[in-house]
């Protein structure tokens, strides 16, 4: 089974919500859902229909349908099932089952929907679990919102106490007409600070709202925060100007927006806006999980060497995305970067790390474009530190770290049309023939000296009609290898691999290919998208030089690791 959607729709096809679990445009899902009702033969008793790309399982809910959209090769009879179970969880969820109630409810039946299926196949999961994962959700909620609470009571309470003791050690002063009383008070105050930095894992970041810092957990970025990018990928659909109205609407949705830009977002995207961590532990796992391999940037992460933390671990996370016209210039070019700290050993969460001198020798000093990086720390973080010593400590010396978290202490960006800072470029010349044939030539050139991609895959669409690879003449690639695939979407495409381009292997290489027919325009081959991996190094060339303890000075145990992971990389 493939399921690109579950969606439900009004009875004349316009989408009520709607959730991908495969990259597909909005307006291809529209264009699906809204050619539906056309297909429908009145008073038909079938439950599917087959059209020449996709079939839909269906079932009414009153004056809705309950839809899925899964690819032909999909077992019927297991979508079938899968379709009661979407369409039992929407019953319980919804009280009527009208537009509005669907709506009212959307937030909890799309977290629902991706409970039963994810990444294009059924969970292993049956109504009653998918109850229970939705109530222990709303449960830790709850039992968060007792902490929240209770945490502002005791705050409360202790200041009325304090407010009590000084209110009687005043007077106590007054009668006896002396001054002894103030200190007193102080040393009751700072006995109770003293707690503050205990080490039963909680911080010093333990704010009395519960404001959590920016953490991000390594095991979630993978999975979660990867897709999230991959939303960008959605670009990848045919009408590029719809994308980008969707990715606008994704960075900042408008309340009216958000339920069908939700809509449209491909399933993951939204899980992470709930707890990544809880939803990944209380989801059983089914085996259909190896999707993720053909999912690019996911299998790119398989390829960071494995590195043995040490008690303070320090990540530089940098992405490039880049667009880039077909005719070979440069619309936008982004570096995004990140370090983070994990602490595991409370002896040593009181730490000052000492980032190297800006790098001479990476690809963004080589540019010239160093000055031009804007730097953000986190705001626990010592900022005239960072700005003069390019050094990062918490504000508070007396602070220890948080323990066991991937804490963001410092970001950085720069957004950039300068070419000498295109770390790789792709050439294409496309061609269509007017009876339906083309063909095209990709290639690449690795511009950047001094980096190593450990994988370059470089993925170009094929017209929809392809439908296999008979219709696809490729000639070897003078480097790594190339293949018909069928994309996560269900669109076919070539899928170009290769191993290891560096300055002085693999820097550069040549496809070309034909199809004999169905082209359209030699916009069927775009976007080429480009995704790689740097193991070791980034293009700011940030790395950790040292590690200190705070108190003492003595070098702490430390390690350290530097990527470099492509985002959305892509000639439009
Ligand atoms: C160049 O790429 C090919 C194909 O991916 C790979 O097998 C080969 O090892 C690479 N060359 C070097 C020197 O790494």
């Amino acid at each position: 089974m493939v399921l690109l959607a579950a969606s439900i729709t009004t009875r004349g096809g316009k989408p009520v919500i709607s959730r991908q679990f495969r990259e597909m445009s909005r307006s291809r899902v529209e264009g699906l859902l809204s050619s539906f009702p056309k297909l429908l033969s009145s008073g038909s008793q079938h439950t599917t229909i087959e059209t020449e790309h996709v079939r839909y399982v269906y079932q009414p809910l009153e004056d809705l349908y309950m839809i899925l959209i899964t690819n032909k090769n999909s077992n019927i009879l297991q979508d079938i099932d899968t379709l009661h179970l979407f369409a039992r969880v929407v019953s319980d969820l919804c009280r009527g089952l009208d537009e509005r109630d669907v709506l009212r409810n959307s937030f909890e039946l799309l977290g629902a929907f991706d409970e039963i299926a994810s990444l294009g196949y059924r969970e292993n999961v049956n109504l009653a679990q998918v109850r229970t994962i939705l109530e222990m959700d709303s449960h830790e909620e709850k039992i968060q919102e007792i902490i929240e609470r209770n945490k502002e009571l005791e705050a409360k309470e202790e200041l009325k106490r304090r407010a009590k003791h000084l209110e009687m050690q005043r007077r106590e002063a007054a009668r006896r007409g002396g001054v002894a009383g103030g200190g007193g008070g102080f040393g009751a105050s700072s006995g109770g600070m003293g707690g503050y930095g205990g080490s039963s894992g909680r911080s010093g970041y333990d704010s009395p709202t519960g404001q959590a810092p920016v953490v991000r957990d390594t095991g979630a970025d993978a999975a979660p925060v990867q897709r999230p990018l991959k939303g960008k990928g959605m670009q990848l659909g045919k009408k590029s100007r719809g994308a980008d109205l969707l990715g606008a609407m994704g960075a900042e949705p408008t309340p009216a927006a958000a339920v069908a830009a939700a809509a449209a977002m491909p399933a993951a995207a939204a899980a992470s806006t709930s707890s990544p961590s809880t939803v990944a532990a209380a989801r059983p796992r089914s085996s259909a999980a190896p999707v993720a391999s053909s999912s690019s940037a996911a299998s790119l992460l398989d390829l960071l060497p494995p590195v043995s933390q040490q008690a303070v671990h320090a990540l530089v996370k940098e992405r490039v995305s880049l667009q880039s016209t077909r005719d070979g210039s440069l619309q936008s070019l982004e570096i995004k970067g990140d370090l983070e700290v994990r602490i595991s050993d409370p002896t040593h969460a009181k730490v000052k790390l000492q980032l190297a001198p800006e790098d001479p020798a990476s690809p963004l000093a080589q540019a010239g474009l160093g000055g031009e990086v804007q730097y953000k720390t986190h705001p626990h973080v010592d900022k005239a530190l960072w700005t003069s010593a390019r050094g990062i400590a918490l504000k508070d010396p007396a602070r220890p770290f948080p323990l066991n978290q991937n804490l963001g202490v410092l970001r950085w960006r720069l957004a950039s049309k300068d070419e000498s800072l295109v770390p790789i470029s792709i050439t294409t010349w496309p061609s269509a023939a007017e009876d339906g044939s083309g063909e095209c030539n990709v290639a690449y050139e690795l511009e950047a000296q001094g980096i190593r991609m450990e994988r370059l895959m470089l993925r170009i669409p094929l017209p929809e009609t392809v439908q296999d690879e008979s219709e696809v003449t490729i000639s070897e690639p003078d480097v790594g290898e190339c293949s018909f695939t069928l994309g996560e979407d269900g669109m076919p495409c070539l899928l170009w691999t290769i191993d290891s381009v560096d300055s002085s292997s693999n820097t550069s290489g040549s496809l070309d290919f034909s199809v004999t027919q169905g082209v359209e325009g030699t916009d069927d081959f775009f976007p080429v998208q480009a995704d790689f991996i740097v193991v070791a190094g980034t293009m700011s060339g940030t790395r950790v030089e040292s590690v200190k303890e705070v108190e003492g000075g003595g070098e702490a145990p430390w390690s350290t690791q530097a990527y470099l992971l492509s985002d959305a990389y892509q000639v439009v």
